[in-house]
């Protein structure tokens, strides 16, 4: 199969926003507790927290990480989390029907956040509480001193403000499972009045509106131009949650989600637009998505298991194994945020760790990288820059989820500081290999600098504590520049990422 592909610096999307790599913790199931922060680990900190898997955390340079919840916020009370460790309460953490012991509150996870070098995004409790509760936290978190609350932060040993800007008004509100779930117009007025309070109190706060759980949801997208017409001009975005499973066995059709991705995000936009319109506003609202993942190996097991467990306590739960395939595809999903990036401007893989996550951590021992870490990682580490309009020219496919998908899977990032040019390519082809050939307009004199290559591996492989580092990123070998052309072979199923400078 021939692809040819044609990039030139000046054909752009825009500059991506950093927080396009950003990422998501709860607490829930094993995050937190024995994820980020086991005292007891031979690994941990005098804080507690886990280096070995700070460690990995760390090498993913995320930029900012939402927390706590999830589905857990909605009706979590924020200052249980804070003061003396002996005295915080043990609360029913309704959501996941689990025991929360408070260990883990705003002020321990503020320095973890600072050790791994990302900013906090904090969620507030939309569901069982409101307005009051939620102004009580920012001013706890954000003000410097000399009120109450921010005094009370200081004698709990938090000297400085968190000064957290990003600022996200519940979770998940359209959902029936949801604690204190509401119409899109109720949520919708509550959100305006919270995101309006949240500027009085500090202009350059960013807030984020819930949009729909997932493009399935039957109040789609009605839910976002009724929340939207409530709180446009209050509000600088709207979320969008998305997780994608491959329970038909049916690769292709799997790799095809992703273009149901970009129509989800282009719905979202159209949306936006239309209530700005409607409002004429003079201000944008982009799209935060701040949840994606694969996430079905374990679902069903583990939705028996916790709807009728006996509230534990940091129990096991949604710790999926990610294999090869599911690598392959959040490979193509950074892909899509990267051609999308015009409108998605913050998001956040769910989550970081054991639950739903690239890093996975036993208790008491040993920490390793799941499959799609790399992909995540690759994206945050060189997708920072230009985005460019890259126009790819090779076989299509149709599937239940889409028609016309390119085997051939492209995004490109030019920075333009660094003087370097990045492509992210997967060849979605289940066995057939693609002699590429790119024309590189515009960079006349780009040289290969550097080809990380994932391949070879069997679809359904993982990385497990027995063999961590089964599947990892190698060198690639085989794509050279000729003529300003850049001419190789590409495996079938295998991703690439091409670095030029
Ligand atoms: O990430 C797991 C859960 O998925 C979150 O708590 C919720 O927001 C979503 O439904």
């Amino acid at each position: 199969m021939k692809a040819r592909v044609t990039v030139h610096r000046d054909f752009r999307i825009g500059l991506i926003d950093d927080r396009l790599y950003s990422a998501f913790i709860e607490h829930m199931g094993r995050a937190i507790y024995s994820g980020i922060f086991e005292p007891d680990h031979p690994s941990a900190d005098a804080n507690g927290f886990r280096t070995d898997v700070l460690k990995f955390v760390q090498d993913l340079k995320i930029p900012a990480i939402r927390y706590p919840g999830g589905n857990f916020v909605s009706a979590y009370r924020w200052e249980d989390g804070i003061g003396p460790k002996d005295q915080r309460p043990v609360r029913l953490d309704l959501a996941w029907r689990s025991k929360e012991t408070n260990q883990v509150g705003i002020n321990e996870f503020a320095i973890w956040a600072e050790k791994a070098g990302i900013d906090m995004m904090l969620a507030v409790n939309l569901g069982s509480r409101g307005l009051e509760d939620a102004r009580d936290f920012l001013e706890y978190v954000n003000f410097p001193g000399g009120t109450h609350l921010s005094d009370l932060r200081r004698s709990h040993g938090t000297e400085k403000p968190h000064d957290v800007k990003m600022w996200c008004l519940g979770n998940e509100m359209d959902g029936p499972w949801q604690v204190g779930h509401k119409t899109a117009v109720e949520y919708g007025r509550l959100a305006n009045e919270t995101a309006k309070a949240f500027k009085l109190f500090d202009k350059s706060i960013e807030a984020v509106v819930c949009g729909s759980s997932n493009d399935r949801m039957p109040t789609y997208p009605e839910w976002e131009r009724q929340v939207l017409e409530e709180c446009y001009e209050n509000v600088d975005y709207i979320s969008l949650h998305k997780y994608f499973d491959n329970k038909s066995g049916d690769t292709l059709n799997f790799f095809g989600k992703i273009e149901e991705t970009g129509r989800y995000i282009q719905a979202i936009g159209g949306t936006i637009d239309y209530v700005k319109a409607k409002k004429r506003a003079k201000n944008d609202v982009y799209i935060c998505f701040d949840e994606w993942n694969v996430w079905y190996h374990n679902i069903e097991e583990d939705g028996r298991r916790w709807k009728s467990w006996d509230w534990p306590e940091a129990p096991e739960l949604l710790e999926e194994t990610y294999n090869f395939e599911d690598a392959l595809f959040v490979a193509c999903l950074m892909n899509e945020f990267i051609r999308r990036s015009d409108r998605v401007k913050i998001a956040c893989i769910a989550q970081l760790v054991n639950v739903i996550a690239p890093i996975r951590a036993e208790k008491g021992g040993p920490a390793w990288r799941q499959t799609i870490y790399y992909p995540y990682q690759f994206a945050s580490l060189y997708g920072r820059g230009d985005a460019l309009n890259i126009a790819v020219d090779c076989l299509t496919y149709d599937c239940d989820a889409a028609n016309d998908v390119s085997y051939l899977d492209v995004a490109g990032v030019h920075d333009r500081e660094a003087n370097t040019l990045t492509l992210f390519i997967v060849n979605r082809h289940l066995t057939e290999s693609v002699e590429l050939d790119v024309s590189l307009g515009g960079f006349p004199k780009a040289r290969l600098i550097e080809h990380l290559v994932m391949q070879g591996h069997d679809l359904r492989a993982v990385n497990s504590p027995e063999r961590p580092e089964h599947i990892v990123p190698t060198q690639g070998s085989g794509v050279g520049i000729e003529d300003g052309a850049v001419k190789g072979t590409l495996a079938a199923v295998s991703y690439h990422v091409l670095r030029f400078s």
